[in-house]
């Protein structure tokens, strides 16, 4: 970066904009295999939020791979790019005072740990949406790992690619074992332990 820039700050900041939505901004970042489960869960938590007054946004990787990232391939070096630039923008949102969930595979340790980093102390929620693979391989939902199979898709995580399973998660969400109600009750009552929802 330029030493030439200079942070400028604005009058309106997130507490203003936080406390504006009468809510506790924060990144709820749900990390696990394809067809883990975690863009359904943190869809039906987003939905529960939203009817209850929260604000909110959820990234999801498969449509921010459509736009802002639809340059970055599979690779270990673009995977850390398309997690770096979704930290940064779950940090923005969380600044507009928003509660963001973001639902990425993120397999890599460092750069969970980056994306976290960035977010001010106990604005960072890890959810792992931990589903062996054989059952992400079973459910299979866009046919991506038959493809992966055949040799037709590279780099598929689980299969050529690694996905390194979170060593302290705020939450491990055992998603084989639980239906999707019962994954966003456990999310629902951690965030309700933890304060960062209102009672109510
Ligand atoms: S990440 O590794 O960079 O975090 P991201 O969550 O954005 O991945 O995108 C994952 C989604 O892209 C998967 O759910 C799947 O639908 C699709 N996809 C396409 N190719 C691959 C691949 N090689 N590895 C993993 N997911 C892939």
């Amino acid at each position: 970066m330029s030493n030439h820039i200079i942070w400028h700050s604005h009058p309106v900041d997130q507490e203003t904009r936080s406390a504006q939505k009468s809510q506790r901004p924060l990144v709820i970042w749900f990390t696990g295999l394809s067809a883990s489960g975690k863009s359904t869960i943190a869809g039906a938590l987003e939905q529960i939020l939203t009817s209850q007054g929260y604000h909110t946004y959820l990234l999801d990787g498969d449509n921010v791979r459509h736009g802002l990232c639809n340059d970055l391939s599979f690779s270990n070096t673009d995977r850390q790019e398309n997690i770096r630039r979704v930290g940064e923008v779950a940090k923005l949102m969380t600044d507009a005072g928003l509660i963001t969930l973001a639902a990425f595979i993120s397999p890599f340790q460092a750069d969970r740990r980056l994306a976290r980093k960035i977010l001010p102390e106990g604005q960072f929620i890890e959810v792992f949406v931990d589903a062996p693979l054989d059952v992400c391989r079973e459910r299979d939902p866009k046919g991506l790992y038959a493809k992966a199979d055949r040799g037709e898709i590279k780099q598929f995580t689980g299969i050529d690619s690694p996905y390194e399973i979170p060593e302290k998660p705020e939450i491990h969400i055992h998603a084989e074992q639980l239906s999707v109600a019962q994954a966003v009750n456990q999310l629902l009552a951690y965030l309700h332990e933890t304060e960062v929802l209102h009672a109510g």
